[in-house]
């Protein structure tokens, strides 16, 4: 689990660096997209990806059976639970479960709108390689902003436990770096949560600098102001910036 993990939590890092560019540059977002698109090396990627997913999901279920297994019914001799356990993990799989309907969603948004639909050869609303388009899209809808945030702060609660466990698992946790390791951690995910909370909010706000670029071009969807262009036109990121 612990290596499954620590590989997701470093795919969250290149996914998350990716994202930001999209609060900067709609034109760069979408190059990104496009470089990885539906081609080959992107889909063995994303397949490599899906098997370590797996893996953990699995892993975690078969700990989980184990662990109730051998304490029998009575999971707890003590089931006052002391203070220094953390919440998290004691929850790891309810967070898990929670995690991965929040993934299916954000399949069902983007992966499935993009790369499946480059695959399969079909267009919805917008180019499968217009990212930036998708990601308007998504945060321009109150439900997904809100659903979005729950799920960050999900994996926020679940990776900074993640994160020691996995480091301690492997063995690099001596005496004195236990706590090293915690203190590494909480920085570590916490950064990387607000990546992705970031893009959440400057879209669903209208604040993402590559909104509201005030180059002066036309909106040509017929809404005077760039930012409310940028949220509501098809065409935003070609229409209102041109970056
Ligand atoms: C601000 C939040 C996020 C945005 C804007 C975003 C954006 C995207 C986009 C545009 C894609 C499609 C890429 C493509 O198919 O070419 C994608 C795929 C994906 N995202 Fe996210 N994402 C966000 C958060 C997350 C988080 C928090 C996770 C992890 C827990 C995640 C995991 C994935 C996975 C696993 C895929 C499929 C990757 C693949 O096809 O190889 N995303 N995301």
């Amino acid at each position: 689990m612990s290596v499954t993990g620590i590989a997701l939590i470093l795919f969250m890092t290149f996914h998350g660096c990716m994202n930001v560019v999209a609060l900067f540059s709609a034109k760069g977002y979408n190059m990104i997209c496009e470089f990885l698109g539906a081609n080959w090396y992107a889909v063995v990627a994303t397949l490599a990806l899906a098997a370590l997913a797996l893996i953990h999901i699995v892993y975690a279920f078969i700990l989980t059976i184990q662990n109730r297994k051998a304490r029998g019914n009575n999971r707890y001799d003590v089931t006052d639970k002391p203070a220094k356990v953390e919440w998290a993990s004691q929850n790891m799989l309810v967070l898990g479960i929670i995690i991965l309907l929040g993934l299916l969603l954000h399949l069902f948004n983007f992966w499935y709108n993009m790369m499946f639909a480059e695959i399969v050869g079909v267009e919805g609303l917008h180019s499968p390689s217009d990212g930036f388009a998708w990601i308007v899209d998504t945060f321009n809808q109150p439900v997904f902003v809100c659903l979005y945030i729950i799920w960050i702060i999900a994996l926020w609660f679940h990776l900074t436990h993640g994160f020691w466990s996995a480091i301690q698992t492997i063995g690099w946790s001596g005496h004195i770096w236990f706590n090293r390791w915690k203190i590494i951690g909480i920085i570590y995910v916490t950064l990387l949560c607000l990546m992705f909370i970031a893009v959440i909010l400057g879209f669903a706000l209208g604040c993402a600098p590559s909104l509201c670029c005030g180059c002066g071009a036309e909106c040509n969807c017929g809404l005077g102001d760039l930012c409310e262009c940028a949220k509501n036109c098809a065409n935003a990121a070609g229409a209102c910036c041109g970056k």
